[in-house]
């Protein structure tokens, strides 16, 4: 059985569009203007047991929508939707008790206490035998290094302290499936590389199903085996990392850094131009061109700094949703 199961999948947002003013106030109570964004049209996928897949695409795609409707917090307004063979929304106890939802964005603890004190009260609220919960707690706090934190009020930690202690508040009740909405979104990169690993080594130890969101693609390649990506609301790839990134495997990415701004040529007939800066050019360049053109513009320009970089997933998604 697979861990999640969605198809057809749709979230039609309904709200009231309000006329400004009195009279427009007025006019509401007679006739209600009321707009529709169709947020989520119609998707389908399935994530395995064990697997962490990302879920990909611009803002406003409808990834935060979709695990919303994943996690029971919304209705979908038509579709079907199961995590662990459960309809999410029935909300039912033993579903509860076996997922998990992390957002980078919102605080789920409690700001004013220590976040320890939080970890008991979910002990509680999960009934998490004692004996189950002592392992856990050191466990999650050993590997997020977090032991001498968890005794001070939340709001006076750092953000990326604040979103370990999300993770471990997350995972105390020991979930099968976790869903992550931009665990890492505003950290620096040694907190986000420290959460990754968690996360490898949660996936790994526990086997626990993980789908994230995440426009950091540091966090896609190290973590997810495969992607999901959406586009206004619709499905627009689902595979391998491997398999969005084929045909661009035979481009490199040539990095030159030149002394001065004014010292950059034009180099338009090397490859196409990905990404310029101050006195840096990023040019596409085939791969078996790659030595040729290097030796070429090394030896008629002067180039302070260069380097050869795979296509990232990042421009593979931006180029994706730039197509026509
Ligand atoms: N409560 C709401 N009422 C009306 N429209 C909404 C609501 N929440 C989201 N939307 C709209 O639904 C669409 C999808 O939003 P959603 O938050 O799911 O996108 P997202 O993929 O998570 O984007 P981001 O990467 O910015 O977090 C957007 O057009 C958004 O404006
Ligand atoms: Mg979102």
């Amino acid at each position: 059985m697979a861990a999640i199961e969605v198809r057809d999948l749709r979230k039609v947002y309904t709200s009231v569009k309000k006329q400004p003013g009195v009279v427009g106030a007025l006019k509401g109570l007679f006739s209600r203007e009321v707009t529709e964004v169709e947020a989520v049209k119609g998707i389908s996928f399935e994530v395995a047991e064990g697997e962490v897949v990302g879920f990909l695409g611009p803002n406003g795609a409808g990834k935060t929508t979709t695990l919303k409707m994943l996690t029971g917090i919304m209705v979908p307004t038509s579709g079907v939707a199961k995590v662990l063979g459960y309809t999410p929304f029935d909300r039912r106890s033993e579903m509860l008790r076996q997922i998990a939802l992390v957002m980078g964005n919102r605080q789920q603890l409690w700001w004013d206490l220590p976040a320890w004190d939080s970890f008991v009260v979910l002990r509680e609220l999960y009934d998490v035998p004692k004996a189950d919960f002592d392992r856990r707690v050191e466990f999650l706090l050993e590997s997020l290094q977090l032991k001498d934190k968890v005794h001070t009020q939340v709001r006076k930690l750092s953000l990326g302290e604040r979103m370990k202690c999300e993770m471990v508040a997350a995972l105390l009740h020991g979930p099968r499936v976790l869903f992550l909405d931009e665990p890492t979104i505003g950290l620096d990169v040694v907190s986000q590389k420290r959460i990754r690993d968690f996360l490898k080594e949660v996936n790994l130890k526990e086997r626990c199903t993980i789908v994230l969101t995440s426009h950091y693609m540091q966090d896609v390649q190290e973590l997810c085996e495969r992607v999901v990506v959406i586009d206004h609301g619709a499905l627009v790839f689902e595979g391998s990392l491997g398999a969005l990134t084929e045909g661009y495997s035979e481009t490199r990415r040539l990095r030159l850094t030149f002394e001065e701004s004014s010292a950059v040529p034009d180099l338009t007939a090397y490859g196409e131009v990905a990404e310029t800066g101050e006195n840096t050019v990023v040019l596409a360049v085939p791969r078996r061109d790659i030595a040729r053109a290097t030796g070429e513009i090394l030896q008629a320009h002067r180039v302070v700094d260069v380097s050869v970089e795979d296509v990232s997933v990042e421009e593979v998604v931006r180029d994706l949703f730039s197509r026509p």
